[in-house]
């Protein structure tokens, strides 16, 4: 039960800061951009609004019953039942019940809402509703547990959370709405007049955003060792890189926007401007994730000098040097992990070669790939189009080394349940690669008859990067473990630069496409060497 608590913990706390974003910023959406009481608005787009709205709430409420349920199921195995009397009166626990009723308001009050969209009074109450909402997270954050400070940091970190629903809710309306447009001319006639009202609602939330954040990131990382030797940093560092990523993006749009208003609006407005907000759309929700995974980690505030790598030591995880090629046997893993079995002890000396050996050889057969991605339409375009079989390779390679690490099949009788929540997750991995490579293959190879196969790539390498960004190994982590998680917290942004990339690259036309496949695959790349240079 505890593996699954674990394991489930930090991908519900993702859905619920996906629902709260679709609340949020559906609300902010329909009240700055739609406003329907002015009755110009198409009504199937304020019930598509509504729609996504009323999904968010419920998935709030649902994902935070969930996690409530899972921390008692993982309080009484841990402890005994007796316990739990404790805990129902404990201010996560009653912030937590008092989110979901909240969240349960609000859906109730969307569906009332949706039977008359044009009272004011009812969009009123749903604003209401929908601000307690977006308090109630204040309590839900590290900040309740702060001695001092603690009333700034609660409404700075709610402020802050607020002002990044509203810019991911309201750019994913934006995207339902084009889906919209695509279909019928009337909604097309309002799309320049809503892609501005727009644009001036996310560049607001971006300014609140980042300027909460600062603050906020100061008083929980309090010195550089914290920002780029600690898990929590990295994670801030990771979602400011790739808030730079969708910030670019947001600049062309912003460029467009600002035109969109003019009599004769420029034809990006409907031939890239969409695309490109389906890609920062992507980056958000995977900031989101990554932020459900810093709000489960300490604060590198609270962590010993001992505990915090160096920037020198993370230096030199990234520096470049020679792939290690030689492999400890698997007799000396099996000897070594009988020697350690169930006990709390220092990784050995073997353990640490094996993993080398594994991370730089999947590098070396990642990067081979990548070359031939990136090089190979200039030189023999039928053979670049077969870089994707090199997955299948990778997939092989990744579960064996994993089988024969952990003494399952068929290296073992060890059953695949009792290998932990970091063996699943290496098993789901190699899955994902085996699947990537052979649908990329076809659909590379028949790109006529490929139908949706393209849009496999990007699936499975954001159920990647998902896996990755949120694969923290422990709470109070030992150096030795973050410096093998800034690894994987870099790969996950990577692969994330890839899944939107990709995304381009299939919606774009000729010749930005192109542009945007070749940054797809530098970012493979990039994800090779960090792998060949693992050390
Ligand atoms: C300059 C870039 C950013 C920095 C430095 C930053 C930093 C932080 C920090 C330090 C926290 C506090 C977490 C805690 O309670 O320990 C936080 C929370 C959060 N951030 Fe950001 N952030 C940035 C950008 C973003 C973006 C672009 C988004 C989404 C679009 C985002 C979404 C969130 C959310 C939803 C939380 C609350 C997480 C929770 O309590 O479950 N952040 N951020």
């Amino acid at each position: 039960m505890l593996f699954v608590a674990d394991f489930l913990d930090t991908p519900l706390r993702g859905a619920v800061l996906v629902g709260i974003s679709l609340a949020l910023g559906g609300v902010a959406w329909a009240l700055w951009v739609l406003r329907p009481w002015q009755r110009r608005a198409p009504q199937a787009a304020v019930g598509l609004g509504l729609t996504l709205v009323c999904s968010g709430a419920a998935t709030v409420a649902t994902g935070q019953a969930l996690l409530l349920i899972l921390k008692m199921l993982e309080l009484s195995e841990s402890f005994d039942r007796d316990v739990l009397g404790s805990f129902v009166v404990t201010q996560h626990f009653l912030a937590a019940g008092a989110r979901i009723l909240v969240a349960l308001a609000v859906t109730a009050a969307v569906l009332w809402l949706r039977c008359a969209p044009d009272r004011a009074a009812r969009w009123l109450v749903v604003t209401v509703l929908s601000v307690a909402l977006a308090a109630s997270g204040a309590w839900l954050t590290h900040a309740t547990g702060r001695l001092e400070d603690r009333p700034a940091l609660m409404t700075l970190t709610a402020l802050h959370q607020t002002a990044a629903s509203v810019w991911v809710g309201g750019l994913l309306q934006l995207a339902g709405y084009w889906w919209l447009a695509r279909r019928q001319p009337l909604f097309d006639a309002l799309w320049p007049e809503l892609v501005g009202r727009f644009s001036r609602l996310a560049l607001t939330s971006v300014l609140v955003l980042v300027l909460t954040a600062l603050p906020v990131t100061w008083m929980y990382t309090a010195s550089l060792s914290g920002l780029v030797g600690t898990g929590y940093g990295a994670l801030v560092l990771t979602k400011v890189a790739l808030l730079g990523a969708a910030l670019l993006l947001a600049a062309f749009n912003w460029r467009t926007a600002r035109r969109a208003g003019e009599p004769r609006a420029p034809a990006a407005l409907r031939t890239r401007l969409p695309y490109l907000v389906e890609a920062e759309a992507i980056i958000l929700v995977m900031i989101l994730l990554t932020a459900a995974t810093l709000s489960a980690q300490p604060p590198s505030a609270d962590l010993a000098a001992a505990h915090r790598a160096t920037v020198g030591e993370v230096v030199e995880v990234f520096r470049p040097k020679l792939p290690s090629l030689h492999t400890p046997s698997v007799e000396i893993m099996r000897m070594n992990r009988a020697a350690t079995a169930g006990a709390m002890v220092e990784r050995s000396r073997a353990a640490y070669l094996w993993s080398n050996y594994s991370h730089n050889v999947a590098g070396l057969i990642l990067l081979g790939m990548s070359l031939v991605a990136l090089g190979g339409p200039i030189v023999r375009p039928a053979v670049a189009r077969q870089w994707p079989l090199g997955f299948v390779a990778l997939a092989a390679f990744l579960y064996l080394r994993a089988a024969a690490n952990e003494g399952t099949w068929p290296f073992g009788a060890l059953r695949l349940w009792e290998v932990g929540a970091e063996g699943v997750q290496h098993r789901i991995a190699a899955i994902l690669v085996l699947g990537l490579g052979v649908l990329e293959w076809r659909a590379r190879a028949h790109p006529e008859r490929s139908g949706l196969l393209p849009c496999a790539l990007p699936a499975l390498a954001a159920a990647g990067a998902v896996l990755l960004l949120t694969h923290s190994h422990t709470a109070f982590q030992a150096k030795s473990s973050f410096l093998v998680q800034v690894t994987h917290t870099t790969m996950g942004a990577l692969a994330v630069l890839l899944v939107a990339a990709r995304w381009l690259e299939l919606r774009l036309g000729p010749p930005t496409n192109r542009l945007a496949g070749a940054a797809a695959s530098g970012a493979m790349l990039m994800i090779a060497l960090v792998l060949v240079f693992y050390r």
